[in-house]
């Protein structure tokens, strides 16, 4: 039988039923939560071979777009970055904001944080850090950093209102979110979608502009601009998409 203690988050626990019951009241024992855990296993896998293809010294970019271009990143400022991968976008935003600001890479595949810190200690960059877990579940408190920033990771989650409600938890008042993000266009039929999930690699599909401006509206972001860059696919694109915390 599955940990049923563990197999999702507290929120999900709460709505779901109490561990010793969730059996026999979701059936599988999954607590609801089996598709998500595949969707993470399918994408670990895929980045964790990714990460043991990569040449030592070269900092990988799986992105679709340049978060750091568009975040105004200040010294002494503390910015975190959504699946960090082998930590481009980190080293990145730990030059902008300089020895006194600090730089955050989550990411929950070992090989990419193996990466990461192996490119950073490469780089001589010391004001970053990188740290195992779920971006639906950050392990860091709340009102903790000034930026949140991610490259194209959103896409690939199972539960992306979650992450975009832990990305808000995060930030302090009046911090902000800088994203890039492949967003679906609205006409789509599950065919398509299915066909847009091979191409860009959003196993869990993407949003379209619409849900995304809802579900960062429900986490309680406002300032919401969200502004297609270049197209991935015929019926997607990727956009650069920005919000604030209300200070
Ligand atoms: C498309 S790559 C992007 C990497 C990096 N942002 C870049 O631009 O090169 C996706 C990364 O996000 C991580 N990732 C995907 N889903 C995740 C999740 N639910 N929680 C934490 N990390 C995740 C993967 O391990 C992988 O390193």
């Amino acid at each position: 039988m599955a940990d049923l203690t563990t197999c999702c988050g507290p929120e999900t626990q709460a709505t779901c039923c109490a561990p010793a019951e969730k059996e026999a009241c979701c059936g599988d024992g999954s607590c609801g939560c089996g598709a998500a855990a595949d969707v993470r296993e399918q994408v670990r896998d895929r980045y964790a071979a990714a990460a043991r293809a990569a040449q030592p010294g070269h900092v990988l970019s799986l992105g679709c777009g340049v978060p750091t271009a568009v975040a105004d990143l200040h010294e002494g400022e503390t910015v975190l970055d959504l699946g960090a991968g082998g930590g481009a976008d980190v080293l990145i935003s730990a030059g902008r904001v300089g020895p006194t600001g600090r730089a955050i890479g989550l990411d929950m595949t070992d090989e990419m944080l193996e990466l990461a810190r192996a490119n950073a200690a490469a780089a001589s960059v010391r004001n970053v850090e990188f740290v195992k877990g779920y971006i639906e579940d950050i392990p860091l408190p709340d009102g903790s950093v000034d930026v949140v920033i991610s490259n194209c990771v959103i896409n690939l989650s199972a539960d992306k209102p979650k992450v975009l409600r832990e990305a808000a938890r995060v930030l302090r008042p009046g911090g902000r979110l800088a994203v890039s993000d492949v967003i679906a266009d609205p006409d789509m039929d599950a065919a398509t979608r299915a066909d847009m999930a091979q191409w860009t690699g959003c196993i869990a599909g993407a949003l379209t502009r619409g849900e995304f401006e809802a579900a960062l509206t429900a986490a309680g972001l406002g300032g919401i601009e969200i502004t297609e860059t270049h197209r991935v696919h015929a019926h997607a694109g990727s956009a650069i998409i920005r919000a604030r915390k209300p200070a």
